[in-house]
């Protein structure tokens, strides 16, 4: 059985590579498909664009897809910067800016209102139509610098609750368990178990 990735993140394909390993799945990715169109994620919600992109890449491939999308989201910031968490500074914003953009305007912001959440949600479309979600949330709070140089986007900001230690100061291994994408697909892979007939059957 088939399915395609709706992405051309090499790391992205590789961690969903490694959790579908040994499930009989042959996994697919946009380079399979050259002509399929990019998928524009311009929903206000991220299983609006998890889903839009998954919808979009069945239909172009006529095979199962997955997509995913994930950020960050501050309480006290009503949420922001959300969907917009990679360009959160500027259209080819970078980590660094993005960062500085968040820790400023969090300037003012006092300890006990410093709470955020990153989610991620993929998104596993049909050729029919159907459409199933799965979530992950990692709870935390946003501190006042950035610590540590392991993983990307927002992690040296984020500290998960109940650890002193950020995102960007954890092994990879230590933040795939704690994290909204570690959660989000584990989801998923219980999903692909229990499913898997139906999988077959398409
Ligand atoms: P996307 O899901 O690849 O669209 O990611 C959106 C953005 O959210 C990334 O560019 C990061 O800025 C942020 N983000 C998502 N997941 C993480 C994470 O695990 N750590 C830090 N930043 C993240």
């Amino acid at each position: 059985m088939d399915i395609v990735l709706a992405t051309r993140n090499k790391k992205k394909i590789e961690e969903m590579s490694r959790i579908l390993d040994g499930m009989g799945i042959n996994i697919l990715t946009m380079d399979d498909f050259p002509s399929c169109p990019e998928v524009e994620e311009d929903m206000d919600t991220f299983e609006g664009n998890a889903v839009k992109k998954a919808l979009a890449i069945t239909k172009c491939t006529n095979k199962i897809a997955v997509a995913d999308d994930s950020g960050l989201e501050v309480y006290a910031l009503k949420g922001d910067p959300g969907v917009m968490s990679a360009r959160y500074a500027g259209e080819n914003a970078n980590d660094v800016a993005n960062i500085e953009k968040l820790l400023s305007e969090m300037k003012d912001i006092p300890e006990e209102q410093r709470g955020a959440r990153f989610v991620c949600c993929i998104a596993l479309a049909y050729p029919n139509g159907k459409v199933e979600t799965f979530f992950g949330f990692a709870e935390g709070r946003i501190g006042r610098e950035p610590r540590g140089r392991m993983g990307f986007g927002y992690d040296p900001v984020f500290y998960p609750t109940g650890y002193n230690e950020t995102f960007a100061e954890m092994l990879p291994e230590e933040k795939d368990a704690l994290s909204h994408r570690g959660k989000a697909l584990e989801r998923f892979k219980e999903y692909i178990k229990t499913h898997y007939s139906e999988y077959k059957e398409i």
